[in-house]
């Protein structure tokens, strides 16, 4: 009995498991180089918040030896310059690691004091500037990646910054002042600038946060199709690379149509090791399965094709000879040419490229006093092959007409010859269909970049049923990060 229970339980377990786990279909691997690209990013990025902001002013009354008790006043303390020597991050299971070590820090500042004493009642006081040279400062921060309702959270767990030594420079003054300078001040000096960088850590993690979270979960394709780009599960943080999985398919736009339903033919078999790339992008093949049955349920799949370059081809009087019959019953009208997919397009990646198969309804119009009369239906299977390219963020590709066959699915203006329809139909696919899918096509799939970023010396990989762009990055400026803040409110 226990037994059985126990064996109840497992499997409702088991269940209700393997119903719950979402599946991503695009997976993004950001590789150890891809890391250290985003982390120089953002320490340019932190190094310009940081430089020319104002520490808070520091005053203290300090017994000077044979001058009394001096109020000094330091202001304007402002972080002139910083330079990073070297700095590193590291993914562990469950964070990422940055650490800046060796960092050195100008800074500049104006001093004043007044001295009052029974010795001297009238009081004296003097004012000037100093330099302060912050050297081996070392920052460090750790922070993890969560999927939260789709979107990346960003949450910081630990953080600091330790200033090694510290020297100052003062231009004018007196000797005992530097001498109060550098011992009642320099501990002030150092953690306020530990604390300023400390405040510029946390303000700079919660933009990107606020940044991570602005990223739309669908991105509008047409007037038809939107591709979900919602995270799914947690990032997975290995040794030196993070691993993004992203929902990826397709869906109405209206969004009335029912969830669809993918399984994952294999698992994810995407090894991040010794990637000579920033990231890697996989697609999986389901994405471009998700594409075909949106588009196809939307009726878009269909094209009227009424001009030609020879456009003699589009009357009847053209066929004369050819179909007799057609131009029998309508002579010298006009025609056109109706393509639609029977079926939805059957996609599958393959070693070398993407295989496409379809079926295409050509119905012959007659256009007789404002009417459409259709007379006859030709069936084509296509089998295609599709080189996928990348072009600017985009995954397009351009077919290539393999094979297809033919038939007539009915006719009204008597039966048509085999070697007719094989014919016209040839001539149609090669000048007038498949160069019409490729510009269709160019529009592509975009991969999931940040704006501001664009890939550079992309390469394709066929891993079925995966393809994989594997890429480096480019920065195109840095105007979007600039405006995160206004972007964010
Ligand atoms: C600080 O100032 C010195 C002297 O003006 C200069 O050589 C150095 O490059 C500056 N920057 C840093 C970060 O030390
Ligand atoms: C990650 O790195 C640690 C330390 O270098 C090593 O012991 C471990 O085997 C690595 N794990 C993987 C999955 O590479
Ligand atoms: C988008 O993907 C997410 C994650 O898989 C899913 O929860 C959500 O329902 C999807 N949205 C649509 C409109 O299909
Ligand atoms: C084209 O053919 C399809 C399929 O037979 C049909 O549904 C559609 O209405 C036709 N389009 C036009 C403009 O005649």
């Amino acid at each position: 009995m226990a037994h059985r229970i126990l064996f109840l339980f497992f499997s409702l377990l088991f269940i209700s498991t393997s119903v719950c786990i979402e599946e991503g279909f695009i997976s993004v691997v950001i590789s150890e180089k891809g890391l250290d690209f985003v982390k120089d990013i953002l320490i340019d990025q932190a190094i310009s918040s940081i430089v020319l902001s104002q520490l808070p002013q520091i005053e203290k009354s300090v017994q000077v030896p044979l001058v009394g008790k001096a109020r000094v006043i330091l202001s304007e303390i402002t972080i002139k310059d910083i330079q990073v020597s070297s700095s590193s991050v590291e993914t562990g299971d469950t964070s990422i690691v940055v650490v800046v070590s060796g960092a050195t820090a100008n800074l500049s500042l104006n001093w004043r004091y007044t001295v009052s004493s029974w010795l001297v009642p009238i009081g004296i006081s003097d004012s000037g500037t100093a330099t302060v040279k912050v050297e081996n400062m070392q920052v460090w921060l750790t922070v993890n990646l969560r999927n939260q309702g789709g979107t990346l959270k960003l949450i910081l767990l630990d953080y600091g910054c330790d200033v090694g030594d510290l020297s100052i420079k003062m231009n004018g003054g007196a000797a005992w002042l530097y001498q109060v300078l550098v011992d009642a001040f320099k501990g002030n000096i150092a953690s306020a600038v530990e604390d300023s960088i400390s405040d510029k850590i946390i303000k700079g993690i919660a933009t990107l946060d606020d940044f991570l979270h602005s990223l739309p979960k669908t991105i509008s394709l047409d007037e038809t199709a939107a591709l979900n780009v919602s995270f799914v599960d947690n990032p997975v943080l290995s040794n030196y690379s993070i691993q993004l999985e992203i929902n990826g398919l397709f869906t109405e736009k209206n969004d009335v149509l029912v969830p669809q339903h993918y399984r994952l033919g294999s698992d994810i078999s995407i090894s991040s090791g010794d990637l000579p790339k920033m990231i890697k992008i996989s697609i999986h093949e389901n994405v471009f399965k998700s594409a075909s049955e949106v588009y196809f349920a939307a009726d878009t799949l269909q094209w009227i094709l009424d001009e030609l370059p020879d456009q003699a081809l589009l009357n009847t009087a053209e066929w004369k000879l050819i179909i007799p019959q057609l131009y029998k019953q309508y002579p010298n009208d006009d025609m056109n040419l109706n393509f639609s997919a029977s079926s939805p397009p059957i996609i599958q990646v393959s070693n070398q490229d993407i295989a496409a198969k379809f079926s295409v309804d050509i119905i012959i119009d007659v256009l007789e006093a404002g009417e459409v009369i259709p007379v006859a239906c030709i069936s084509v299977d296509i089998s295609a092959s599709c080189d996928a390219e990348i072009v600017r963020n985009s995954l397009t590709g351009r077919l290539k007409l393999l094979k297809f066959s033919t038939y007539l699915k009915w006719s009204k203006i008597g039966k048509l010859h085999m070697n007719v329809i094989q014919s016209l139909t040839s001539t149609v696919l090669k000048t007038v269909l498949i160069p019409y899918m490729n510009s269709q096509l160019k529009k592509g799939i975009p991969l999931p970049i940040l704006n501001g970023f664009a890939l550079a010396n992309a390469r394709i990989l066929y891993t079925p049923p995966w393809i994989s762009v594997c890429s480096d990055v480019s920065f195109l400026g840095d105007y979007y990060l600039k405006h995160l803040p206004a972007h964010v409110s």
